[in-house]
């Protein structure tokens, strides 16, 4: 029986491996996926057994997508572009490291069908989902992104990665066509930005990369405004989509019983 793996600290909240295990399940295949609460010191110790073919892939969460990298052997160009890594295999020998929260982001726009094609956006937070959602951004050709998070510096970072943002202060909210919360307010179901949205049009996009709660007062907000808007959801499955079919070279369903296993 194949063994994978989700690794973090925390990690009692991933849903993960109820994802997994379901399509596991479905596609009858022989396999196992469990959830590993790792120290930083642990983190050599469990790519070696990548590599002694004990564990079949690994996905990497909060907080060790950038602290792995230095422990893989090659990174795909996604992952190498933005020092991050999520999804982690074994190809002729090597321990890979991949980046499928970009694949994740992009493919929930695609569906939303909201188009993104010169439009402005505006990114609040800074932290570990960030540099996925601007190299998706990126790709899908859009013509400004903003970037606004209560610390400055860490906003002003992301430039050594990304030279086209623009870094805007925390408490601007500019009339942007889609506006996305990278924060991690909004996990507690009582948590409020607190912004002025006032200046941002009917006509915009509220993307809130938070699915648990399904809707946040951000999202809230959105829709009192009479905005698009979308939770995290989809971003979630469509990265272990894109993990499964590299591990299990087979592209799982996404229907309504998968949409329901994380509500
Ligand atoms: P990390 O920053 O360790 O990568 P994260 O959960 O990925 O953690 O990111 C949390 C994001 O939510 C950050 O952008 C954080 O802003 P700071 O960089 O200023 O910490 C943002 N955040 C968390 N609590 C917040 C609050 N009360 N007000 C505004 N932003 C907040």
């Amino acid at each position: 029986m194949k063994k994978f793996v989700v690794i973090g600290n925390p990690i009692e909240h991933s849903l993960s491996p109820t994802l997994h295990n379901y399509w596991i399940k479905n596609n009858g295949i022989d396999a196992i996926y469990e959830k590993r609460k790792l120290n930083e010191d642990e983190l050599k110790q469990q790519i070696l057994q990548v590599k002694e073919k004990k564990i079949s892939g690994i996905n990497v969460t909060v907080p060790f997508k950038k602290t792995i990298i230095p422990f893989l052997d090659e990174l795909s160009i996604e992952a190498e572009s933005i020092q991050s890594v999520n999804t982690i295999y074994l190809r002729d020998n090597k321990v890979i490291g991949h980046n499928t929260d970009i694949f994740g982001f992009e493919t929930s726009i695609k569906k939303s069908k909201f188009n993104l094609t010169d439009k402005e956006v505006l990114i609040l937070g800074a932290g570990g989902v960030v540099p996925s959602i601007i190299f998706a951004l990126n790709k899908m050709k859009i013509s400004k992104i903003k970037i606004s998070n209560r610390t400055k510096d860490k906003a002003e970072n992301l430039k050594t990665l990304f030279k086209n943002i623009e870094i805007i202060e925390w408490g601007e909210v500019p009339n942007v066509d889609m506006i996305i919360n990278a924060t991690s307010l909004g996990l507690k179901k009582e948590d409020k930005i607190n912004l002025d949205f006032s200046l941002i049009s009917k006509n915009a996009f509220f993307y809130d990369v938070i699915y648990n709660p399904r809707e946040t007062n951000f999202l809230k907000t959105g829709k009192k405004l009479g905005c698009t808007t979308l939770n995290g959801k989809l971003m979630f499955i469509y990265q272990a989509l894109l993990a499964f079919n590299i591990w299990h070279k087979l592209e799982p369903n996404v229907d309504e019983n998968v949409i329901k296993l994380l509500d």
